[in-house]
């Protein structure tokens, strides 16, 4: 049985890295729901890396438990998001993108602008900058569709522990692809997680610069 659906605020104030899940099926609407969330995330100038592969036959669960230095909870997800980013999403994108921001109201200039400067920027990227850039890119849309799914009632598990290559492996990825983080979503089997609590702002946040409290 699906949960209420819950405010933003209530799904970031309750949510937890959920242990264990049911395993229950999660209806394809509420599954596109939560991806069309994650498309709509920003990204460094709009090129929208990110790469999603929805995995939710039994079997390919499997497969992809024993890429992920077994963790059950990959298994018991009613669906496992393995997110990714495309190292050449830019070369093959930039045109689509122009394109569609032209027909959105993108200013010519900003457009011949783009047309250079991104592959001016992301050419020049080492293999390891390129999958900083993408990081950044593909939790945003990850974290997006995290808090979309707990608002919709969903509990969900961001996960970073698993094996590139053998992923790689399982989903028969592109050479290009670099796989970012697995975001497990369901509903909760037995109890939560416990609450580690949170840092306080003063420990944490600086006004201004570094070292000075923010009142
Ligand atoms: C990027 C990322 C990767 C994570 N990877 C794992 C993981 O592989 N396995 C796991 O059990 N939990 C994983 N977690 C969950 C964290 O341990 C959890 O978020 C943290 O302990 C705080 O607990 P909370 O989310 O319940 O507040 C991950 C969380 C994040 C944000």
């Amino acid at each position: 049985m699906k949960k209420p659906e819950k405010t933003l605020a209530q799904a970031i104030a309750e949510r937890r890295a959920t242990p264990s899940f049911d395993g229950s099926p999660i209806p394809s609407e509420d599954l596109k729901q939560i991806l069309q969330a994650g498309l709509q995330a920003p990204s460094g100038y709009n090129m929208q890396p990110w790469r999603f592969i929805v995995v939710q036959s039994p079997e390919q669960k499997k497969r992809l438990r024993a890429a992920s230095y077994n963790q059950a909870k990959v298994e018991e997800a009613s669906a496992v998001i393995v997110a990714c980013g495309d190292t050449d999403g830019w070369r093959k994108d930039l045109d689509l993108m122009l394109q569609q921001g032209l027909a959105g109201g993108m200013p010519e200039s900003y457009a011949a602008q783009a047309r250079s400067s991104v592959p001016n920027y992301l050419s020049s990227f080492s293999s390891d900058k390129m999958h900083g850039w993408l990081n950044k890119q593909v939790m945003l849309a990850v974290s997006f569709m995290l808090l979309t799914a707990e608002t919709l009632g969903y509990d969900t598990a961001p996960m970073e522990g698993f094996e590139q290559e053998k992923v790689h492996e399982v989903l028969r990825l592109p050479l290009s692809y670099w796989v970012v983080a697995l975001l497990g979503i369901g509903h909760l089997k037995g109890p939560d997680k416990f609450d580690g609590g949170r840092f306080n702002i003063a420990h944490t946040v600086f006004s201004e610069e570094f070292g000075k409290p923010l009142k």
